[in-house]
């Protein structure tokens, strides 16, 4: 491992500015109240943050609508306090990693401004047209959020194209301006000391060239991974000349693709953020598929090892709380946290832990539409209305699936409004706060964040959790998540019962084991064949053989 690898040993933590903690009470997270909250990062031991989108922004996805890439979002602050945010995060140990849009702008962009005045204007081809009457797409591609990618542009004559909302013009990655605008943007931070960035949604950057009809609308159109090579090609360079650590967020990628992109060598990324975990959870909402859940997750294990490293993670700011969608956040909201938490932190990888994951918050669980403020939330709402479902149905799915679920704020005390702010929010708080937040857990030797404080102690002490191979432990039941790692010759084993019941297995004897950490408060008996409800062990094997 170089130098230039830190992150292989290190724990990420990714904050949501809008609700991490507001130092102007104005309802809304900010900046310097990422600052002002600097010395929990480093009580919580984990090493760099990765802040989701703070630039200036059209406010229509939530900062992910970017309307200039080198300032600061006014409701989170100035550049100055940007400046000043760095240093004190830097100062206590902590590198920082943004976030970056580069398949679309706002379609407040002074880009799409320009763009979409003449087709002569030199900024036109910074976005993806096609000809339009006006009336009828071009094609039957979808956005993500649903209803037709295209907008008629009358002015031009034409349509613009957005992946995601209407407001977000997908950028036109074949014209090289573009790729100099973003190499340049990289830079301009770089410059500024961050240390590495998240590159959103790259697995949308390459459109099918012939613009036809595809056979599913929502995501045909954009999976040309070859394809999208040159573009990432374009950004190394920058990337690398500043060793940053490269992120990416690439739902739908495939493994050989995945391996490509994260060689070492001739790839970009040092690691990626892939979705089949929790895709194939969404189609099996009533009970873990453990079967497929080890085989998927085995499967990336051991692809990349020896070749490059996973990014572990169960939440972040797209998906609702793991302890509610994967966990049981009725009979067993401490436990199943904790043992999520160790389940997936202890694999080979760097883990990332979402803000308030690390409390084991549940879902918002919000009852009303005026609720919710999330634009695909509220599309979806809207479409569902239109195509006869009842409203209490609809309700009861945004309830545990939207994404506003995990971006409520942050409760750091018992106080009116979670201690996060003295001025009403801008979206409500999760339920159970004068039990749930930092302030009493932290004095809770048994709660959800301190077992996470343990596991991230673990982590980056024990080489074995950190480097070693991972092996599963296969124990063909429906309960049973059982792994290795090994490190020269030490080995450690992990036992995570993901069921609300009793599970029994006769698969492994850990009796010669030292057990080194549990949530199970009260010491269970020690029946190595008897695993507890959500219960979570983690095992040194001294004794076994290499
Ligand atoms: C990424 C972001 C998500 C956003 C989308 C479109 O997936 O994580 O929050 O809505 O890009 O910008
Ligand atoms: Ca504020």
């Amino acid at each position: 491992m170089t130098d230039t690898q830190w992150w292989r040993q290190a724990v990420g933590y990714q904050i949501y500015p809008q609700s991490f903690f507001d130092s102007n009470q104005d309802g809304i997270g900010d900046l310097p109240g990422i600052q002002a909250k600097v010395a929990y990062l480093q009580s919580l031991g984990v090493d760099f943050v990765w802040i989701s989108s703070f630039y200036a922004s059209g406010h229509v996805d939530s900062g992910y609508d970017v309307t200039n890439y080198r300032d600061v979002d006014p409701q989170f602050g100035t550049l100055a306090d940007f400046d000043a945010l760095i240093q004190a995060l830097h100062a206590a140990g902590l590198k920082v990693v943004l976030d970056l849009a580069l398949n679309h702008t706002s379609d407040q962009h002074p880009w799409f401004q320009a763009a979409r005045r003449a087709k002569d204007d030199p900024h036109h081809d910074y976005y993806i047209w096609q000809p339009s009457d006006g009336q009828t797409p071009p094609n039957n591609w979808e956005s993500v959020f649903g209803d037709s990618a295209w907008t008629a542009n009358p002015a031009t004559g034409e349509a613009y194209l957005h992946s995601f909302a209407v407001a977000q013009p997908d950028l036109n990655w074949e014209n090289p301006a573009v790729q100099r605008e973003m190499q340049a943007i990289i830079q301009w931070w770089a410059d500024r000391g961050v240390d590495g960035f998240r590159l959103d949604g790259v697995t949308h950057l390459k459109k099918n060239a012939d613009f036809a009809d595809v056979a599913n609308p929502r995501t045909d159109y954009a999976r040309d991974f070859a394809g999208t090579a040159p573009y990432l090609a374009a950004l190394k360079p920058v990337l690398t000349r500043n060793h940053l650590l490269v992120i990416g967020e690439a739902g739908g990628v495939d493994m050989a693709t995945a391996k490509q992109w994260l060689d070492p060598e001739q790839g970009i990324f040092d690691l990626l953020l892939e979705f089949d975990h929790v895709h194939f959870w969404e189609a099996n909402e009533s009970k873990l598929p453990m079967t497929a859940l080890r085989e998927n997750l085995s499967k990336w294990q051991l692809a990349l090892e020896n070749h490059a490293w996973n990014a572990l993670f169960i939440e972040n700011h797209d998906l609702p709380r793991a302890v509610s969608y994967y966990g049981d956040g009725t009979a067993y909201p401490r436990r199943s946290a904790q043992a999520l938490g160790m389940w997936y932190m202890l694999m080979k990888g760097t883990p990332f832990i979402y803000q308030g994951q690390e409390l084991g918050l549940p879902n918002a669980h919000f009852h009303h539409i005026q609720d919710y403020r999330d634009l695909d939330s509220l599309n979806y709402y809207r479409r569902q209305l239109a195509a006869g479902t009842p409203e209490t149905a609809v309700l009861g799915q945004l309830a545990t699936k939207s994404r506003d679920n995990a971006r409520t704020p942050m409760p750091w005390t018992p106080d009116q409004y979670g201690g996060f702010s003295t001025h009403q929010p801008w979206i409500g708080l999760t339920p159970g706060l004068a039990t749930r937040n930092v302030q009493v857990e932290q004095s809770d030797p048994h709660s959800v964040l301190t077992f996470y404080q343990q596991l991230i102690q673990l982590k980056k002490s024990v080489p074995a959790l950190q480097l070693g191979r991972y092996e599963l432990i296969d124990t063909h039941d429906n309960q049973l998540y059982v792994y290795r790692r090994s490190y020269n010759g030490d080995n450690w084993q992990v036992v995570v019962n993901m069921s609300s019941q009793l599970a029994t297995t006769q698969e492994f004897d850990l009796t010669a084991s030292e057990l080194i950490l549990t949530n199970l408060r009260v010491d269970a008996d020690s029946d190595d064949q008897e695993i507890q409800p959500w219960e979570a062990r983690l095992y040194h094997l001294r004794k076994l053989e290499q």
